[in-house]
C-alpha cells in the first residue's frame, strides 16, 4: 500500500471559486501535499491523461471539459491515501456522494465534478508523474 495519491481540482470548481475551500478541506483532512501546479491541459493533454475512458460515451464531452479552463493538480501524502481521498471526494456521480464530501459541497454534475482522485496506487503513481517531474515529488 503506497501512501501517495494524485488529485486535480478541475475546470468547474475553479472557475466557481472552489479551490481555496476545496485546499483547505484536503490538509485539514490530514494530506500532505508533496507537489502542486495550476495549469491548463490540451485537449490533447487530456485525451491522453483519460485514454482508458477512450471507449466510452462521455470520452468526448470529458476531454472538452477538463481542457475548458485552469485546474489545479497535486500530489497527496497521507497514511491509505488512495482509499482515503476517494472517500473525501464522494461518489462520481455528486447527486449520489455523501454529505459532507467535497464533490456534494462543490461539484456541478456527474461530467463536472470538481475534483478527480486516483483510483489504484498504480495510476496514483502513472498520474503523479505524467504532471511533475522527479525532483518535484520530494
Ligand atoms: P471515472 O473514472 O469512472 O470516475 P472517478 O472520477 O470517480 O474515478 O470517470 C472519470 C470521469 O469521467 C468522472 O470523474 C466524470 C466523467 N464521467 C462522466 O462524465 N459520465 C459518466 O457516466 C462517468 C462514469 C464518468
Amino acid at each position: 500500500m503506497s501512501n501517495r495519491t494524485f488529485t486535480m481540482i478541475k475546470p468547474d470548481a475553479m472557475k466557481n471559486g472552489h479551490a481555496g475551500a476545496i485546499l483547505d478541506k484536503i490538509i485539514k483532512s490530514g494530506f500532505r501535499v508533496v507537489a502542486l501546479k495550476q495549469t491548463r491541459l490540451t485537449t490533447e493533454k487530456a485525451g491522453e491523461f483519460y485514454a482508458v475512458h477512450k471507449e466510452r460515451p462521455f470520452y468526448g464531452e470529458l476531454v472538452e471539459f477538463m481542457s475548458s479552463g485552469l485546474i489545479i493538480a497535486a500530489i497527496l501524502e497521507k497514511e491509505n491515501a488512495v482509499a482515503d481521498f476517494r472517500t473525501l471526494i464522494g461518489a462520481t456521480d455528486p447527486a449520489k456522494a455523501d454529505e459532507g464530501t467535497i464533490r456534494k459541497l462543490f461539484a456541478t454534475s456527474l461530467g463536472e465534478n470538481a475534483v478527480h482522485g486516483s483510483d489504484s496506487d498504480e495510476n496514483a503513481q502513472i498520474e503523479g508523474n505524467f504532471f511533475f517531474s522527479g525532483l518535484e515529488q520530494f
